[in-house]
């Protein structure tokens, strides 16, 4: 009989607000964050092997390996099962197939993506009957993103982001999302925003992990998120990692110039970028923008992808379950 394997995938996220403050003693910023998942997803399955390796295969949609993901001991999902073995003493190893539809290096966090998947599928297939804030700890030990690519939907983050607060409210945004490559190293866009805020006054007494909703950086935004009003959250949107991304890929900033020009209602760098997020007030609304933006965008950048994506309360979940069984077993 063919083996079972569980298949999960999880959300790319945005950032609706990312203040940055000072470097911390360990390499990592303070953070004062507010983001949302939006419908764009990988996909991991996770399939039981023979021996106590834990294997991968990166492909896009279409079937074709993906290049620029990790090597497998690099792989977030490879690391991710690899920290839920060592964690629960699991013996068997697992093969993770990853379908990655969210675009690699770009600002939204899809290689987080795939660790959070991968958490979800391991922990099913191999029975672990963990609960949130385990898998939570297990997460923020991946990576700063990846619990919030657990909880999806939209949050607060704080810390270095790990530090995750969902939000009772989910507006629902429309946004046209401008991917394109290659993609820009983050250390490098965070390294890049301190050298140019060198000798700047930074708001660190804004980064209070304990209050995060009464986070004076983050008022306004929360409160248009609460209205759900697109104007309002338009207003409130904020990147500081924006001048250091604009800095590092200088096709960018035309491109978030045509995206107002066509009506958007703002623009901003999606995370530590390349991606680009115009938001707008529906999907009839994207269709215009994305006509005027995708040829400024194709003149500007390399490996321009144009798409309309929407806000979403799905975090990191098993898609089918009961498993299926692969090989028609
Ligand atoms: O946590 P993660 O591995 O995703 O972070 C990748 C890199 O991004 C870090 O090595 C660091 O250079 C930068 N980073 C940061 N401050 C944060 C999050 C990430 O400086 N809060």
């Amino acid at each position: 009989m063919s083996p079972p394997s569980v298949l999960a995938r999880a959300p790319a996220k945005i950032n609706l607000a990312l203040h940055v403050g000072p470097v911390r003693g360990d390499g990592y910023h303070e953070l004062a964050t507010v983001y949302e998942a939006i419908d764009v997803y990988d996909e991991v399955r996770a399939t039981p092997r023979n021996d106590p390796a834990v294997s991968v295969e990166t492909v896009d949609p279409a079937g074709w390996p993906v290049v620029g993901v990790g090597a497998d001991a690099d792989h977030l999902a490879v690391r991710a099962a690899a920290a839920l073995r060592r964690q629960c003493g699991v013996e068997t190893g697992v093969h993770l197939h990853v379908r990655k539809d969210i675009p690699v290096a770009a600002g939204l966090a899809g290689g987080s993506a795939d660790a959070a998947a991968a958490l979800v599928a391991c922990a099913a297939l191999w029975g672990l009957g963990l609960d949130r804030p385990e898998l939570l700890d297990v997460a923020a030990g991946l990576g700063s993103d990846v619990p919030f690519a657990l909880v999806g939907g939209t949050a607060v983050g704080t810390g270095r982001g790990e530090r995750v607060q969902p939000l009772p409210a989910a507006p629902a945004t429309t946004w046209v999302l401008v991917t394109s490559t290659p993609g820009l190293s983050t250390p490098a866009v965070y390294a890049r925003t301190d050298s140019m805020r060198a000798g700047h006054d930074l708001p660190a007494a804004g980064f209070d992990g304990e209050t995060p909703a009464g986070d004076v950086l983050l008022a306004d935004l929360l409160a248009a998120v609460r209205s759900g009003d697109a104007d309002r959250i338009a207003t409130g949107l904020h990147n500081d990692l924006q001048p250091a991304a604009t800095r590092l890929r200088p096709g960018l900033a035309g491109v978030l110039a045509a995206g107002r020009a066509a009506g958007a209602l703002a623009g901003l760098v999606s995370g530590s970028g390349p991606s680009l997020l115009l938001l707008v007030r529906g999907d009839a609304h994207a269709a215009a923008v994305a006509t005027a933006v995708t040829s400024a965008a194709t003149g500007a950048l390399a490996g321009v992808r144009v798409r309309t994506v929407h806000g979403t309360g799905t975090g990191a979940a098993v898609v089918d379950d009961p498993p299926a069984r692969l090989g028609g077993g």
